[in-house]
């Protein structure tokens, strides 16, 4: 794939690479400040979560460690088929640590909503959520996001992190997909 070709599938940038990762040492130095004096467990989502992951973790100042799983709600179009499966769980016991759920972006909800109540059963001493984007119009189940990077309208966006049909992640902004590219996934 092309540098073109790549960036065709964005019809327009919707988040530049600076504001990201401004926002990202934002969110950072909140969590920081929260988890003063705790141990935290950032538990990444896969695969989308990963980039946000790295960059937020290098502005967390308290002691953490990293794990992460693999939940399936989504083939590779773009719209929810509403079923949540469990592809990777954690290699960490979570009971009695401070848990943070870290998300690309939370759509319906529905994954989530499956992911905390399924860490909730394994009893960690704290449970919350950061996710970099939040499509509020699209909410069919409420999650209690704690911390938020970015609100966004009902779009479909890639780059970042998040894919379309396990490409794009490596573009370094997030930007909506041309519409173009819905009707004919890789
Ligand atoms: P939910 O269960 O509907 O909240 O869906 C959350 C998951 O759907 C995210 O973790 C993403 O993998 C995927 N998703 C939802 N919206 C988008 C998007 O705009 N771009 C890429 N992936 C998305
Ligand atoms: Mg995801």
């Amino acid at each position: 794939m092309t540098q073109t070709e790549l960036e065709g599938a964005v019809s327009e940038i919707l988040i530049e690479r600076d504001a990201l990762s401004a926002r990202v040492a934002e969110l950072g130095a909140e969590i920081s400040a929260d988890y003063e004096g705790r141990e935290l467990l950032l538990i990444g989502v896969l695969k989308g979560a990963v980039f946000f992951m790295a960059d937020l973790m290098r502005h967390v100042r308290v002691p953490c460690e990293i794990d992460f799983m693999a939940i399936s709600s989504y083939g590779a179009a773009t719209d929810s088929s509403g079923v949540v499966r469990i592809l990777k769980d954690l290699e960490i016991n979570i009971r009695d640590r401070h848990v943070l759920v870290v998300e690309d972006v939370i759509d319906s909800g529905l994954t989530l909503s499956y992911l905390i109540r399924n860490l909730g059963a394994r009893e960690p001493a704290s449970l919350e959520i950061c996710a970099l984007l939040t499509k509020p119009g699209r909410r069919e189940i409420d999650v209690p996001v704690r911390y938020v990077g970015f609100e966004i309208e009902n779009r479909f966006v890639i780059g970042y992190g998040l894919d379309f049909a396990e490409r794009y992640r490596n573009l370094p902004y997030v930007g909506v997909l041309n519409e173009g590219l819905t009707s004919q996934p890789a």
